[in-house]
């Protein structure tokens, strides 16, 4: 069901989107133009879906492929993107990915089933993780999926399972585990990838090996390319058993930029623990204001050095390798914000502030990595600066549990006027994980509403629900 979003309801309060004063979010004309043109749209959405209201804009994951297609091009290699559909739940951004000619990478049965619900090709769909189910392999081989296979273990399983299917042979690619991630539990070193080729070899009519692939955690092309290196020699190791690999996968991991980066380097240099209400500065954060996009990294990637004095690019291209690239967080880059509606403000000891938010810290987040989200969130507000007397004050962020620790924003945030009950909050670019990875109905509160934002001939905004939930 698809509804008009106007601001047309003169029930509705003025309001005003306040630009914020720290770490300001980059953010895509389309989010902007709702955001600060038409404050009172984004008023009456919560009003009808409820807080926090996740919007997603399933266009910009197509410019965000475009974007990454560009440099492949340009290196005039062959390529496969899977989009890293674990981002987000959203199946609106699936639907883009596939409908934008790309593949998916699934992690689950449900990713699987969802990326066949919105019209991927079986053929392209690849799947990752370490523990897949038996069920889900045996879905997997009979429609022919890519499979990462991540040890001996699973081959063993899936040789198992595809000896008990008729007429079928298991897509595979093995999972290397690069040195630089020597102690991860994902992946293969040296002696089981060799085990596995050689299997793979002796059951050439129960296995189509396709290749090779890697993820690897943080965010350097360096890491990437040394992986790459790394795998050459499986490469010919595999062409010596008389395996055809076609495909060196490499993940994702592809940096986004949140924030300006000039803006964020004097950021982390100026920040201490009394900018922030638990006196803790996180250990680590995510780059928020990475110096390189997405494209620029792929770029410096597939210039990198690999072997015999080739370059990356030029290597895959004589090897006849495929590039696959697994991107999640990137090809969300910028589709998505969560909006918060403010229950709350309340005055607390030495002139500090807590504004409690109808929602919580699940739902806008990097809880999981014992970090922080540093992007400043946009004040909606209902009257203007000139109207509240208190002037500048600084609040952080708390959701609406009893537990201490729900928190949106341990840093203390600026405000240049007081945000009041029913003001809005706008966590910005929150696709990428922290919008719904940790989302649940603690103390019974509902899920959060997600919808998804397109547009008409006539340039008017749509808005229809993109969850499980009915409308
Ligand atoms: C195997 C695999 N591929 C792709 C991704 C997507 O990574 P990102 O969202 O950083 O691009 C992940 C993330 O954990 C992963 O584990």
């Amino acid at each position: 069901m698809k509804s008009k979003a106007s601001s047309t309801n003169p029930g509705l309060m003025q309001m005003e989107a306040c630009t914020p004063m720290t770490l300001s979010p980059i953010l895509h004309q389309s989010i902007s133009d709702l955001v600060y043109a038409s404050p009172q749209t984004l008023q009456e959405l919560v009003g009808r879906y409820g807080s926090p209201l996740n919007i997603v804009w399933p266009h910009i994951l197509a410019q965000n492929v475009d974007a990454f297609r560009a440099v492949l091009h340009a290196h005039q290699v062959r390529y496969e993107i899977f989009y890293g559909a674990k981002v987000n739940k959203s199946q609106a951004l699936v639907r883009a990915a596939v409908e934008t000619g790309i593949g998916v990478d699934v992690s689950s049965i449900h990713e699987f089933r969802d990326a066949l619900h919105a019209g991927a090709d079986p053929a392209r769909l690849c799947a990752t993780g370490p523990a897949k189910t038996a069920a889900f392999h045996a879905e997997l081989i009979k429609r022919a999926a890519l499979i990462s296979v991540d040890s001996v273990e699973e081959l063993a399983e899936l040789e198992k399972a595809v000896c008990g299917t008729p007429d079928r042979r298991a897509r595979v690619l093995l999972r290397y585990r690069p040195a630089a991630s020597h102690a991860s539990r994902f992946g293969m070193g040296e002696a089981d990838l060799m085990r596995c080729l050689q299997r793979l070899a002796q059951r050439k009519d129960r296995f189509a090996f396709e290749g090779f692939h890697f993820h690897l955690a943080g965010y350097a092309h360096e890491t990437r390319a040394q992986a790459l290196r790394e795998l050459t020699c499986y490469i010919d190791a595999a062409r010596g058993l008389g395996l055809q690999p076609a495909m060196i996968d490499i993940g994702g991991g592809m940096p986004i930029r949140y924030v300006d980066s000039q803006e964020y380097e004097s950021f982390l240099q100026y920040q201490c623990k009394d900018h922030y209400r638990n006196g803790r500065v996180p250990a680590s954060f995510y780059p928020y204001g990475s110096p390189i996009d997405a494209g620029v990294w792929l770029h410096r990637l597939l210039a990198s050095p690999c072997a015999g004095g080739l370059s990356v690019a030029a290597y895959l291209n004589a090897m006849n390798l495929i590039l696959a690239l697994e991107p999640g967080r990137s090809l969300a880059d910028q589709t998505a914000i969560s909006v918060f509606r403010i229950n709350c403000v309340k005055r607390l000891a030495a002139g500090q502030h807590v504004v409690f938010v109808e929602g919580s810290s699940f739902s806008a987040c990097e809880t999981w990595f014992a970090s922080e989200f540093l992007v400043d969130p946009i004040l909606v507000s209902t009257k203007p600066a000139d109207e509240r007397c208190n002037g500048p004050v600084q609040a952080y962020i708390a959701g609406h549990s009893c537990l201490d620790d729900d928190v949106l924003t341990n840093r203390l945030i600026g405000f240049d006027r007081m945000p009041q009950a029913g003001d809005l909050l706008v966590y910005a670019n929150t696709a990428g994980y922290q919008m719904d990875l940790l989302e649940n109905e603690f103390h019974r509160h509902p899920m959060p509403r997600r919808v998804a934002a397109a547009y008409n001939a006539a340039g008017g905004m749509e808005i229809s629900p993109d969850d499980k939930t009915e409308d």
